[in-house]
């Protein structure tokens, strides 16, 4: 399973990548608004520059399918590694699978977001989408199963031998990650937060403590025994 970061915080994207845990980041105008990243070009060329050639995942803003075409070949055009992400749908219910297509005809990588059902998932594997985003958090909010729906569209996808990746997206929790992992995600792209959270445990940094002082004991031990 891959780990992305949700984040358009270049910040923490350097923290995980130096650890070596960060295969890949998402983004959204929602995500690229809360960290301070109002120039969308100078941010989405400084994110990609730094985690290459992990994909970053950019989104289109607009309801018009051709303006749809237009911004995601302009998106595209500003790094090799940057993935487009095209909703499902428009808002007011338009299918969006023919600009998906479209993309992937001509070698632009789209993630196909905002997926709440399996439904939407074959449809979009079906257009050719490379990556979709099943938005576990907000599916949940509405008391769907979020964990049988990813798991349910890994099984179809590899049954199908369909090429997309599933990523699970719109996570509040660490048990949403691991829950996620468990259903057979492919990619789970987490907010920084919950990375941090996924890190610690009490009894992890106890034994270290605990390690540290007994080695400095049997040191010291063994100092006496060769006074
Ligand atoms: C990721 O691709 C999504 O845009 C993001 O996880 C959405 O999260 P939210 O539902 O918390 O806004």
């Amino acid at each position: 399973m891959e780990i992305f970061i949700d984040s358009a915080d270049t910040t923490e994207m350097e923290k995980w990548l130096v650890m070596g845990v960060l295969d890949g980041v998402t983004t959204n105008p929602s995500i690229m608004l809360r960290d301070g990243v109002y120039n969308m070009e100078a941010g989405a060329k400084e994110i990609a520059a730094l985690v290459n050639p992990r994909p970053v995942s950019v989104e289109v803003t607009t309801n018009d399918l051709d303006e749809m075409l237009t911004q995601a070949r302009q998106l595209a055009s500003w790094a090799s590694n940057i993935v487009i992400k095209i909703p499902q749908i428009t808002q007011d219910g338009i299918p969006c699978y023919g600009v998906i297509r479209q993309l992937e005809s001509e070698g632009i990588k789209v993630n196909a977001t905002l997926a709440m059902s399996l439904g939407q998932v074959i449809l979009a594997a079906k257009a050719g989408a490379t990556y979709i985003s099943i938005f576990a958090g907000r599916i949940s909010d509405e008391g769907g199963d979020a964990p049988l729906i990813i798991k349910n569209s890994v099984e179809w996808l590899e049954h199908w031998k369909y090429k997309s990746k599933i990523i699970v997206g719109s996570i509040r929790s660490v048990a949403d990650v691991l829950q996620s992992a468990i259903a057979g995600a492919h990619i789970v792209t987490v907010p920084s937060q919950y990375l941090t959270k996924m890190v610690d445990h009490k009894n992890s940094r106890d034994g270290v403590r605990q390690f540290i002082v007994d080695a400095q004991k049997a040191i010291e031990m063994m100092k006496k025994a060769k006074a």
